[in-house]
């Protein structure tokens, strides 16, 4: 980073809308992570120094897209490096909600374990069973493939376009003409749609109704995907099976309700937490900037 004059975040806070703010008049480049809001109301500050916005993860639904274009603002983002590790996240979410893997862990903790029992903690098997994904771009792919050629799980998938053949034959993977076609037939539905205005309460009481009793939710995409409240209630009643979270509405804050359950797997947005992933996303955020401030092609230019 030896040509840049760098301020770094050291103590991992996210800044107030007034820091941001300043940060915009006073760097030519503000690289934000997943969890930096950037409204109309900070992006539209008076005296912009900041052409560019490198921002540090793939999601940018913490960016109003519309007032940056307005402004003129670049922006960046990281595709592609974490697409397997989110998958793999995906994957433990998956396995973890079918077998009950954080229950079993608490009550080893909890001193509450006597011993190997016949009839302790029946579960629900993995392999063979079918997954459901909404949206299928590439990290639902990379978890399509994990599932199917490691567990024998039968893929179908909602998607408003078809995905390439080639993609389909290799997952014998079968297209939905709905999400609630999805919710009905799965028995693990996986959320790998964007965050945002356009999917917000996507999957909602109506559509969490729809699903088997045994089946399970899982979220890597975004919290406000779904309707918490509405997901809460059908975990208390049993509506469903289990969930497994590594996101959330209005994260870090998880209610009360998902904090008391047992049978929902909670995980701290952990997606793209690795030590390699995490180099590689910072290595596309420099990239991008290398790009710009050289008048080169941006790589991974969002608007
Ligand atoms: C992203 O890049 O959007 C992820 O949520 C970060 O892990």
């Amino acid at each position: 980073m030896a040509q840049y004059d760098v301020t770094l975040n050291t103590d991992d806070r996210p800044l107030t809308a007034d820091e941001f703010k300043q940060a915009l008049q006073k760097y030519d480049a503000v690289c934000p992570s997943v969890c930096d809001a950037f409204p109309a109301e900070v992006l539209n500050v008076k005296n912009k120094r900041c052409k560019i916005l490198g921002n540090f993860g793939v999601g940018y639904n913490h960016i109003d897209i519309n007032a940056a274009k307005a402004q003129g603002l670049i922006i960046t983002n990281t595709p592609g490096v974490l697409t397997e590790s989110t998958a793999d996240i995906a994957m433990t979410l998956l396995l973890m909600s079918a077998r009950r893997g954080a229950e079993g862990d608490r009550l080893i903790r909890s001193k509450q374990w006597h011993g190997w029992c016949p009839t302790q903690m029946m579960s629900s098997d993995v392999t063979d069973t079918t997954l459901g994904l909404i949206g299928f771009g590439r990290i639902a792919q990379a978890m399509a493939r994990k599932a199917h050629h490691g567990f024998g799980m039968k893929i179908i998938y909602f998607k408003p376009s078809p995905a390439e053949q080639s993609i389909i034959d290799n997952l014998q993977a079968t297209r939905c003409n709905s999400i609630a076609e999805v919710m009905q037939s799965a028995d693990f539905v996986s959320l790998h749609c964007p965050g945002g205005e356009s999917t917000y309460h996507l999957i909602n009481q109506q559509m969490l109704n729809l699903m088997k009793p045994t089946a399970h939710l899982i979220n890597t995409a975004r919290g406000d995907v779904v309707d918490t409240q509405a997901l809460i209630n059908c975990l208390q009643s049993k509506k469903i099976a289990g969930a497994g979270l590594d996101v959330y509405e209005g994260e870090p804050n998880i209610p009360e309700g998902l904090l008391t359950l047992d049978n929902v797997t909670l995980l701290p947005h952990l997606g793209s937490a690795t030590i390699a992933t995490r180099t590689a996303m910072g290595e596309k955020v420099l990239n991008n900037l290398d790009a710009y401030f050289n008048g080169l092609p941006l790589p991974d230019r969002v608007i």
